[in-house]
């Protein structure tokens, strides 16, 4: 099939990668001249395991091409993506929804027949409404041009697996049995063929199961963070508690990685828009919920501070921290909201000398955060640190010998942000060994159950 995919950020040049992966004839829209021209060389803007390869493969046999011209994408296709970003607006919890209206103003007048526009970008709940009044009107074929909605769940670092193999394909539509229907069904054949569930919904369900599903992904994160904070209170052991929660199948292990919260261009995003959207809409008992999530996870970042503080014998100013993480998460060059490059930047407003290391995300905090101090090699970023914070649990962190380490710190202090080092290694190794939610000492647990 011929289609396009406006929009050429993380999710639309992904997903126009993976379109072309699957066989069809793709062209990508976006606005940025200088991002079309790095995506026709096969290569992306930012970093993503394999895309790179993808880009290249299918851009070499010309199955792929990217434009910045709208005339060219509406004479392209019946079929159009929108991808485009909706980030939120400065100041406020809700979305800023121009660049997706903007593309369908500059889009569907430009179209000569009948066409689907697919909306991929999260939304509040209500805009497909919104953009299929607004197609009716601006569209010369009329109401032959139909909007459908296919909310995207891929994850950052594992985005092209995600893409192909997803767990799920959603597909909202204005009525039953649509042209726009069978026209994604094709375009998604080689996935649904391959027993991947698709659940078919009107176009308000299907911008809502984005909105819950990442409002729920938070919310799991900040539950066991919430009960982290109550194990700090009574010396108890959030790591064991998120394993022993994680054997029953109805709330499972996964996303229940208790630490320093979210981040990304996402879970927090999403979070304050589901909420602008439930105040909106008048459904407190979901504003205040949402509120909730939202705060136990800035709080995530506060209470690093007051354990940085406290492993610094109560001053931070003029120590020397080193912060291994950078990225949101490991395989990500993405700090969008970095949960470590907030910890960062709140030691070094405290006084603090930050030291700052990252495999992959050092270019972007650097422009983010030209305050802070950058060292590459994660080993010589601890000379002579008085503490170390673990945030981002790349494996590189991981593998690093305690022992060859402890002679590079003034002072062998670690906290793990991310529950990722070997607790044990590392205190045999001499570090005194600390994270939220754990008991800091082995009698500390003896002493609170004596206590009873
Ligand atoms: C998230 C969702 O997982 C995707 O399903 C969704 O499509 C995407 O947002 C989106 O809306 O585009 P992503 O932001 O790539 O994907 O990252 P996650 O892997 O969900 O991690 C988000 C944050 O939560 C990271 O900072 C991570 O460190 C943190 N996290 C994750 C935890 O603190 N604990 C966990 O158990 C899991």
């Amino acid at each position: 099939m011929r289609l396009t995919v406006i929009g050429c950020g993380y999710l639309g040049a992904t997903h126009a990668a993976c379109m072309a992966e699957l066989g069809h004839e793709v062209l990508g829209m976006d606005t940025d001249s200088d991002r079309i021209a790095c995506l026709n060389r096969g290569k992306a803007p930012f970093f993503e395991q394999g895309l790179d390869d993808l880009l290249a493969t299918h851009t070499a046999t010309g199955r792929l091409r990217f434009t910045d011209s709208y005339t060219e994408a509406a004479d392209f296709a019946e079929l159009h993506f929108l991808g485009v970003g909706t980030p939120q607006l400065p100041g406020e919890g809700a979305y800023d929804l121009s660049q997706l209206f903007a593309a369908v103003r500059q889009l569907v007048p430009r179209l000569n027949g009948p066409a689907v526009i697919v909306g991929k970008s999260t939304v509040p709940v209500g805009t497909a409404a919104l953009l299929t009044a607004l197609v009716r009107e601006l569209s010369p074929a009329g109401d032959r041009v139909e909007v459908a909605w296919n909310p995207e769940f891929l994850r950052e670092s594992c985005a092209i697996e995600d893409t192909l193999c997803p767990d799920r394909l959603v597909m909202g539509f204005f009525a039953e049995r649509t042209w726009a229907e069978s026209m994604l069904r094709q375009v998604f054949a080689e996935i649904i063929e391959a027993g991947t569930p698709t659940i078919v919904t009107d176009l308000a369900t299907a911008e809502l199961v984005k909105s819950a599903a990442n409002a729920f992904l938070a919310t799991k994160i900040s539950f066991i963070n919430g009960v982290a904070e109550i194990c700090d209170l009574v010396g108890a052991d959030i790591r064991r508690l998120a394993e022993a929660l994680g054997h029953d199948d109805r709330i499972g292990i996964r996303g229940l990685r208790p630490g320093l919260g979210f981040g990304g261009g996402c879970l927090p995003k999403d979070v304050r828009g589901f909420m602008a959207r439930a105040g909106e809409l008048g459904a407190e008992g979901m504003l205040s919920f949402l509120r909730e999530v939202d705060a136990i996870n800035s709080r995530c970042r506060e209470r690093m501070v007051d354990l940085a503080r406290e492993q610094c014998g109560g001053v931070i100013r003029g120590k020397r921290i080193t912060i291994w993480g950078a990225a949101f998460k490991p395989g990500t060059d993405d700090i969008r909201d970095s949960p470590a490059l907030a910890v960062a930047q709140r030691l070094h407003e405290n006084g603090a000398e930050v030291v700052v290391s990252d495999p992959m995300a050092l270019d972007n905090a650097r422009k983010a955060h030209p305050e802070l101090h950058y060292i590459d090699d994660p080993i010589a970023a601890v000379d002579g640190a008085d503490l170390l914070l673990h945030l981002t649990e790349w494996a590189v962190f991981a593998d690093i010998d305690p022992r060859r380490l402890a002679m590079h710190a003034a002072a062998l202090k670690v906290i793990d942000g991310r529950g990722a080092l070997d607790a044990d290694r590392w205190s045999a190794a001499g570090w005194v060994y600390r994270a939220l939610g754990l008991p800091s000492l082995p009698d500390d647990r003896e002493q609170v159950s004596r206590r009873g």
